[in-house]
């Protein structure tokens, strides 16, 4: 079998972005033969960017509710809350000891906040914590603990696998064992990076995010404030450079793409293309957001399975691999 595993920071709520990038393809994907899942919230990641509780609650309840709604099955995936997993900040460690440094210095996040010091004219690492600069090694953790095979994400964790693969390896190299299978990253081709409301990847750290479960009225309004050009109706448009088409393709068929690339030549306005572009998200929402409504109001309900999935999960695999792991490196075993 084929493990797929993926994860969710819990910093916020679930954004188009996610939808399409991750839990759009990871619920696909465990619906095929010969495949083992494994979805989690990320909510130690969450606590890199966030220091409000009850923020990460809340968070951890809607993307929780959202794997659900979305057709995530958990009596037949692993669906768990990573914090709920102690053998992960465990094996973070053991990475930690084998992760290269210089490696870590190279992660785009930690690069981008040393850069935006810089052009403050801050020290580099001014206002850095050293959980942004870890990152990538529990992210590692994450996917080595239950030697996953496949990691679908969007084009902005591609990095993040390949050091995961980087860190698994040494451990292989240095203990002599091939411990850890590496993680291939699965990226969705035609969605690669959703873009926000002003054209930059949707992203909660931009605030130009379109949440999958907004109500319908103001899902209307947010698709009408997609930054686009000045054409008029009737000049040919660039479909290719335009983000409305982009948001388009990613909740269209082949033939409909097809259809809209054809009319964007052919001039159609902006108020036509977003209408239509509202009408294809909420066809593919409206029923995933009537069951995300249910959920949520039942948060007992989705605790009790987070928990159950978590306790299961660690029988069966984190306690009888960490023990391995902690014999390879010459630490007691608590068995
Ligand atoms: P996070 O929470 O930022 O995003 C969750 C998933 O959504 C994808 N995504 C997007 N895809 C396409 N277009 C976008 N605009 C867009 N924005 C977000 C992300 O690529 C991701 O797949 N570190 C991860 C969470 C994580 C994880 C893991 C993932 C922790 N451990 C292990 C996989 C395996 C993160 O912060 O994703």
């Amino acid at each position: 079998t084929t493990r797929v595993l993926t994860g969710i920071t819990t910093s916020g709520t679930p954004h188009l972005g996610n939808y399409v990038g991750a839990i759009r393809p990871a619920v696909a994907a465990s619906h095929r033969d010969g495949v083992e899942s494994f979805y989690f919230l990320a909510d130690y990641h969450a606590l890199i960017k966030v220091q409000d509780p009850a923020r990460v609650q809340r968070s951890t309840l809607e993307i929780a509710a959202t794997w659900l709604a979305c057709g995530l099955e958990p009596d037949k995936v692993w669906f768990y809350r990573q914090s709920d997993i102690p053998e992960i900040p465990e094996l973070t460690w053991l990475l930690t000891c084998v992760a290269g440094k210089g490696i870590l210095n190279r992660a785009h996040a930690y690069k981008a906040a040393v850069d935006k010091n810089r052009a403050d004219g801050e020290d580099d690492d001014a206002g850095i914590s050293a959980g942004l600069f870890m990152y990538p090694v529990l992210m590692a953790a994450d996917i080595l603990i239950f030697n996953a095979n496949q990691v679908p994400v969007g084009r902005d964790q591609i990095q993040h696998i390949e050091m995961a693969r980087d860190f698994g390896q040494r451990f292989n190299h240095l203990f002599g064992k091939d411990y850890f299978s590496l993680p291939e990253v699965v990226i969705e081709e035609h969605v690669a990076t959703l873009p926000g409301l002003d054209g930059r990847k949707m992203s909660k750290s931009y605030d130009n995010t379109i949440p999958l479960f907004a109500p319908r009225n103001e899902l209307k309004k947010l698709i009408a404030a997609i930054v686009t050009d000045s054409r008029a109706p009737g000049e040919a448009k660039d479909a290719d450079a335009s983000h409305v088409f982009q948001l388009y393709r990613a909740f269209a068929s082949a033939e409909e793409t097809a259809a809209m690339r054809q009319a964007f030549a052919e001039g159609i306005g902006w108020g036509d293309a977003k209408q239509q572009l509202f009408e294809r998200i909420d066809a593919e929402v409206a029923p995933l957001r009537e069951k995300y409504e249910a959920l949520i109001a039942r948060p007992a309900e989705i605790e009790g399975i987070l928990r159950d999935g978590a306790q299961r999960l660690r029988a069966k695999y984190a306690v009888p691999f960490i023990a391995e792991l902690r014999n390879a490196v010459g630490l007691r075993d608590l068995g």
